[in-house]
């Protein structure tokens, strides 16, 4: 090997040690779709942050935000609602007024999955409008028995400010009114971020 490309190797190892920053393979020989490779450093530091913000779920009126889009034969003389599949896209609020400030929306599914209790499969993003989270989102998929107290539910991943998130988030029912079919849910989400 020259002395030179001897010398730029053990600078750039010498760098890229020296400042943990990735050290990128050239893809070029070994096949045509890996684009990079990365040594992911240890050193990166992994965060975690609490929100707290306010989920308001409306199936009824001309506000209404979630609507049933499929539902079992007998969904409807089930005392669960078993089989009821509801699309939403739910304010999250800074408050549990729902005129307090919005701060990004819940977008998905939750899934009536219990035949005998209140239990939903929740599939959600929430997607954030306000401040440097705006276009970021955090993912949640879980089980909700939503007439216990505390229900805690994962974080299954994020985009954007929460790239390779994951977590959890406790949910109480603040608000439910069963004759309008409202319900405002206080969510403490703990996400484990970059
Ligand atoms: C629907 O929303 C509008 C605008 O926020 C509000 O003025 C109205 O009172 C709401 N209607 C109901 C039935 O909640
Ligand atoms: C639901 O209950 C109603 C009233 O009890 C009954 O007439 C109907 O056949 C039931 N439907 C199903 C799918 O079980
Ligand atoms: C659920 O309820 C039905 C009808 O009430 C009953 O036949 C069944 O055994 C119950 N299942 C469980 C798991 O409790
Ligand atoms: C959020 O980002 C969108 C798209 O970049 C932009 O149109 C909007 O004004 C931003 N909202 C806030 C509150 O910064």
């Amino acid at each position: 090997m020259p002395t030179f490309m001897f010398s730029s190797l053990f600078l750039l190892l010498f760098l890229c040690c020296a400042t943990n920053s990735a050290i990128v393979i050239s893809s070029e020989q070994s096949n045509d779709y890996l684009i990079s490779s990365h040594i992911v450093s240890h050193a990166a530091v992994e965060k975690q942050s609490h929100f707290r913000f306010y989920w308001h779920d409306m199936i009824t009126g001309p506000n209404r935000t979630a609507y049933r889009v499929a539902q079992a034969p007998n969904t409807d003389n089930s005392s669960t609602f078993f089989g009821a599949v509801l699309v939403m896209d739910d304010p999250l609020t800074t408050g549990p007024d729902e005129n307090s400030k919005l701060v990004g929306k819940a977008q998905g599914i939750y899934v009536s999955a219990g035949l005998n209790k209140t239990e939903y499969l929740m599939v959600m993003d929430f997607v954030f409008t306000d401040g440097e989270y705006n276009g970021s989102t955090i993912a949640v998929s879980g089980h909700n028995e939503v007439f216990t107290e505390v229900r805690e539910m994962p974080i299954v991943g994020g985009s954007g400010l929460f790239r390779f998130a994951r977590g959890y988030v406790q949910l109480r029912t603040y608000l439910y009114d069963q004759k309008i079919g409202y319900a405002v849910v206080e969510y403490n989400v703990f996400v484990n971020h970059y």
